[in-house]
């Protein structure tokens, strides 16, 4: 009987194709370890690029067809692992055939643009409303604003902007659709309406940094980043491609959703990017006769607040409590963020459907809905967002050192 060698297993190796990024696993430095036994039975150990990976079973499928195939191999194993952050970075650069990193406009030196990334430990507690609602108050106050929708799986941006359209391509760069003056980009306006998006922490990485530089983002005075929750490959994609972002902490008053929040707001010490704020929501709702009812208990932002003022070294502070109120949930429904008048019922200012195409720059000058507290309290925080100073994290001093 002949016995296998380990090169003719890696040649079989070369036959097996990567489901998602269509290359064989051989190339994309997937394949760990290959080992024989004196018996012939080959153990092969591969790296996904993510632990969990959807397409594992087919990759282990086609590794364990292909090296059976091979000559005097008796029995076939695969050991599955990850790959770590250094062979994604490798696996990125050998994706893009060695050319250099895409530029990113806000990260170059003298880029004025504010850069806020929205996150929060759990899902559901409110980043995309908070983002969508700042970022049309925002608008309304007369900034340029641009948001990415980072949440590429969950995307629900293009729902609460309003937005329906297509972006439009010139000479190669996308041009992202306005709504109520703000340019929006999101997957899903590229995705088949009900189709998931199933794709692993390059692709996510590649189409996060797509959305940063092959986007026609003009002049920004603000960029807002909806992140999904935790810290996974999204979460430090952003960091890396843009160190300074600044973070904001969406919490809901559960302590125990304030813990998980606390966790993603410490990747900041290890990213260098700066949280600048807590923002509480869903606090409480308020009672006609103006009692409150705090249904998902009381304390959670504060707490998180505290801790990452300790951890971190500096003030982070809690930049607001936001109750439960129906004029946000109408508003994320309808397309039209309750901070610039929310749904049509109680619409102050109406707007025509031209408004898509409406120059970024002008000030809308939207008022909020009225008699809705969480509308009001977002705006006064937009207000705040934009005028404190720059914090200096992440960000090119112009120095050299000697
Ligand atoms: N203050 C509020 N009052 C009423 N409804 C709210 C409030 N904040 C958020 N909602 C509603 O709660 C739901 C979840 O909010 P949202 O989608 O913004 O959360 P998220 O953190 O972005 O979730 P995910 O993690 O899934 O991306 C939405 O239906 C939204 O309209
Ligand atoms: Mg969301």
């Amino acid at each position: 009987m002949s016995y296998p060698t380990e090169e003719a297993v890696r040649e079989a190796l070369t036959g097996v194709i990567d489901p998602e990024i269509r290359r064989p696993i051989t190339e994309l430095g997937m394949v760990r370890s290959v080992d024989i036994t004196d018996d012939g039975v080959v153990t092969v150990g591969v790296d996904l690029t993510v632990a969990g990976c959807p397409l594992k079973d087919t990759i282990t499928k086609d590794t364990i067809a292909a090296v059976s195939k091979v000559e005097g191999v008796t029995d076939v194993h695969v050991e599955l692992g990850v790959m770590t952050d250094e062979q994604k970075a490798q696996l990125r650069a050998t994706l893009r055939g060695g050319a250099a990193e895409p530029t990113i406009q806000f990260t170059k030196p003298g880029n004025l643009t504010r850069i806020y990334a929205i996150t929060s430990g759990k899902g559901g507690v409110g980043k995309s409303s908070v983002t969508a609602n700042l970022a049309a108050a925002m608008a309304a106050q007369g900034l340029s604003v641009g948001v990415v929708d980072a949440d590429i799986y969950g995307f629900s941006i293009p729902r609460m902007m309003g937005v329906d359209t297509t972006p439009t391509q010139v000479d190669g760069m996308i041009v992202p659709p306005v709504a109520h003056g703000v340019k929006v980009m999101s997957i899903g306006m590229f995705v088949d309406e009900g189709q998931p998006v199933v794709w692993r922490g390059p692709m996510l990485h590649r189409a996060v940094q797509q959305f940063l530089s092959d986007v026609y983002w003009g002049d920004l005075d603000v960029l807002l980043l909806d992140l999904p929750p935790g810290t996974g490959d999204v979460t430090i994609s952003v960091a890396q491609l843009l160190p300074n972002a600044e973070i904001i902490v969406v919490t809901t008053p559960q302590l125990a959703a304030a813990e998980v929040a606390e966790r993603t707001g410490l990747i900041a010490s290890q990213t260098h990017q700066r949280v600048v704020g807590v923002i509480e929501n869903m606090s409480y709702m308020p009672i006609p006769d103006g009692s409150r009812v705090e249904i998902f208990g009381s304390g959670g932002g504060q707490a998180v607040s505290d801790s990452l003022t300790q951890a971190l070294g500096y003030e982070v502070p809690l930049l607001t409590q936001l109750p439960l109120d129906i004029a946000v949930r109408e508003g994320s429904d309808v397309g039209r963020p309750a901070t610039i008048g929310g749904a049509p019922a109680a619409q102050n200012t109406p707007e025509t459907d031209d408004d898509q195409f409406v120059n970024p720059k002008v000030p809308h000058n939207a008022d909020p809905v009225k008699g809705s507290p969480a509308a009001e309290a977002l705006v006064e925080v937009a207000q705040r967002l934009t005028k404190r100073a720059r914090g200096l994290a992440g960000r090119p001093l112009g120095v050299t050192p000697q």
